[in-house]
């Protein structure tokens, strides 16, 4: 497709901000997205769990996927890092890109893609190792260190960013699985901001944690937006109400609505929406 073509369309889905204005509530100008998907669908076997989803993914906005159990959230949340390709039987079509760059493109290095657009589970899952090394071990394997000074470094800095510093500082060399359910998912987040990602996808990341951990991750996703592309996957429409500026309702498999979370959750345009988030279903 043109520059113009692609605008159009881009228009049609109501995906771009052609006026490049500040948005609504937020003193931000949208750049290019960071991810496009386009038309994506993806099958496990014969069944199609996406059905031709569009979207972009900015990094100057948190973006929230909602809708009811089964509808197919993870499914698309993996296949934008290919988390996919590790399930036999799923199949993904359409096109996604990370900076103009087909992921799905035979030359793409996976793994250096998994450390560019990073994951964060549902469960905490550390590594069973030292909290320094959970973090160390990434940016080891993709050789971003070049001296134990420069690895030291990177752990303080992701901790720090990770807001689980001051509370770990004095034992780095403790398993990451004997911290609490909320430090362990900080712990995750330290280790996806290590290898210096570009998105961060994170799916359900405190359906696990108490109020009080929840409050914290909530703060450091507040916090990570505008530096990284993040997408989260929650069933709470309040924590999408507060972390988020851009939600897609997803419904069997098609992206039903995406917009401003405020319109989403005020004023949709479609009656799925509007009976899921009353809670006519879901
Ligand atoms: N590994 C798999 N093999 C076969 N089918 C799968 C697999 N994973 C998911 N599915 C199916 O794909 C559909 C979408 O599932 P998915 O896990 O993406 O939904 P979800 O919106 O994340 O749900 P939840 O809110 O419960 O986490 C469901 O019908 C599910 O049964
Ligand atoms: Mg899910």
């Amino acid at each position: 497709m043109s520059d113009s073509e692609t605008q159009a369309a881009d228009a049609e889905l109501g995906l771009s901000n052609p006026s490049g204005k500040s948005l609504e509530h937020e003193n931000v100008e949208v750049g290019e997205p960071k991810m496009r998907a386009r038309d994506v669908d993806v099958f496990y076997g014969d069944k199609k769990a996406i059905d031709s989803v569009s979207i972009d993914i900015h990094t100057e906005f948190v973006t929230a996927f909602i809708g009811p159990s089964g509808c197919g959230k993870s499914t698309f949340l993996r296949a934008l890092n290919r988390m996919n390709d590790t399930i036999p039987s799923a199949k993904v079509t359409g096109c996604i890109e990370l900076d103009g760059e087909d992921i799905y493109a035979s030359g793409m290095d996976v793994v250096q893609l998994r450390a560019r657009v990073g994951m964060v589970f549902q469960k905490p899952n550390p590594f069973p190792k030292s909290i320094y090394e959970n973090i160390a071990y990434g940016p080891k394997i993709h050789g971003l260190v070049e001296s134990k000074t420069d690895l030291d470094e990177i752990v303080e800095k992701s901790l720090r960013r990770a807001g689980l510093w001051e509370e770990v500082k004095d034992r780095l060399e403790d398993s990451g699985t004997a911290l609490s359910g909320g430090q362990q998912q900080r712990l995750c987040i330290a280790r996806a901001i290590a290898v210096e990602p570009e998105v961060i996808l994170m799916d359900e990341p405190c359906s696990a944690l108490d109020p009080i951990a929840t409050a914290k991750i909530e703060e450091l996703i507040d916090e990570l937006r505008g530096r990284y592309g993040i997408v989260i996957v929650t069933h709470s429409m309040q924590q999408a109400a507060r972390v988020s500026q851009r939600t897609a309702f997803f419904h069997l498999g098609n992206m039903v609505e995406y917009g401003h979370t405020s319109d989403i959750f005020t004023n949709p345009r479609e009656k799925r929406t509007q009976d899921y988030i009353t809670g006519r279903y879901g």
